[in-house]
């Protein structure tokens, strides 16, 4: 699935990507869907372009970002890779049949995962994982967008007690994934109660109206955004960061670029069965842009998977 220019996806043949000597081609058996993969697609906010992903048009012309699938060659330098390997991890282009990716951005898959499951954990697990590792064991948490792709990790590895905010649609899968509690904000927005962490992976609210449900030296944790506007979209992470200094309770904004190690700890999660990524729907190669809406709209339960 091909993005020569910004805002547009299509169907393409290319040759198969050539491997440099710390990379590795796979062969894709799924991808996983996130918002980031739209985000890159369009090319908006335009600080994603300043990022690095090509100014006037995507320096990377195949989406997709996360990738689980099997090892075809190995370059020069790789030595923990070998061809045959079932792997997940990062790898930009991954909605393709063929997908080249750093040997440091890979780890095995367990026997035991599908496919399907490993391609849901890049992106979204490692995000959630940074969070829990930022608020620490034993508090009392509130995930906000518990049920879409990060929020679903974040109930599972959240050390301490968890209400899960989200639409009364998604309410059965986070109480099975382990939240004591649950508000459907459609009904009662945040709910009552006070928290000594909010993670706040929908992003749309006011920093305001998330610290008010915040215990005095509670720990506010910035995973996702809304952007409104169309240039920088973190205007409302910028204006939290100045306000930090100046409150007891702390913001924290993190942005995640996974690791191996990270990769390999959620693998172990994974294959001892303490972590099992909740699946929505899987989509064929050709209905990508279907999936991407489909998740852009909010209605995944949980990660929604693109399969070879
Ligand atoms: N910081 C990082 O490095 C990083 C990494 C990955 C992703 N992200 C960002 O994290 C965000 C979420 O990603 P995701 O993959 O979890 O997306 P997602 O699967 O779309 O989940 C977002 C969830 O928010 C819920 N939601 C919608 N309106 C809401 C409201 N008013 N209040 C509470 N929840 C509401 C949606 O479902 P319901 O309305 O049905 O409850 C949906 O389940 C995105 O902005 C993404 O770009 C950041």
């Amino acid at each position: 699935m091909v993005h020569r220019t910004y805002g547009h996806l299509e169907l393409a043949e290319l040759p198969v990507p050539a491997v440099k000597d710390d990379e590795v081609l796979i062969r894709v058996k799924a991808a996983g869907v996130d918002p980031g993969a739209y985000y890159r697609m369009v090319g908006i906010p335009y600080l994603v372009r300043f990022m690095g992903f090509g100014f006037s048009r995507p320096n990377q012309p195949v989406a997709g970002g996360d990738v689980a699938g099997v090892v075809e060659k190995v370059g020069a330098k790789v030595t923990r890779l070998k061809v045959g390997d079932e792997v997940f991890g990062a790898s930009e282009g991954s909605f393709a049949e063929f997908v080249v990716a750093k040997e440091g951005l890979l780890a095995h898959k367990p026997p035991n995962v599908s496919w399907e499951q490993a391609a849901a954990v890049p992106t979204s697990a490692t995000t959630a994982l940074r969070g829990v590792k930022t608020a620490g064991p034993g508090k009392k948490a509130l995930v906000v967008g518990a049920g879409g792709g990060v929020g679903t990790f974040l109930v599972q590895l959240h050390e301490g007690e968890v209400t899960a905010v989200c639409s009364g649609a998604k309410a059965d899968l986070v109480r099975k994934l382990g939240a004591a509690h649950v508000v459907d904000y459609t009904k009662d927005d945040l709910g009552t109660g006070r928290y000594d962490v909010i993670y706040d992976v929908y992003g749309g609210r006011d920093i305001n109206v998330l610290r008010r449900r915040l215990t005095p030296n509670g720990k506010l944790i910035l995973l996702g955004g809304k952007p409104k506007g169309k240039v920088i979209g973190i205007g409302r992470t910028l204006r939290a960061m100045l306000l930090n200094p100046f409150i007891r309770q702390q913001i924290v904004m993190l942005f995640v670029f996974p690791t191996t190690r990270e990769f390999e700890e959620l693998g172990e999660r994974l294959a001892d069965g303490t972590l099992v990524p909740a699946l929505d729907r899987t989509f064929p190669l050709s209905e990508t842009k279907e999936a991407i809406a489909h998740v852009m709209a909010g209605r995944a339960k949980g990660k929604s998977v693109i399969t070879l």
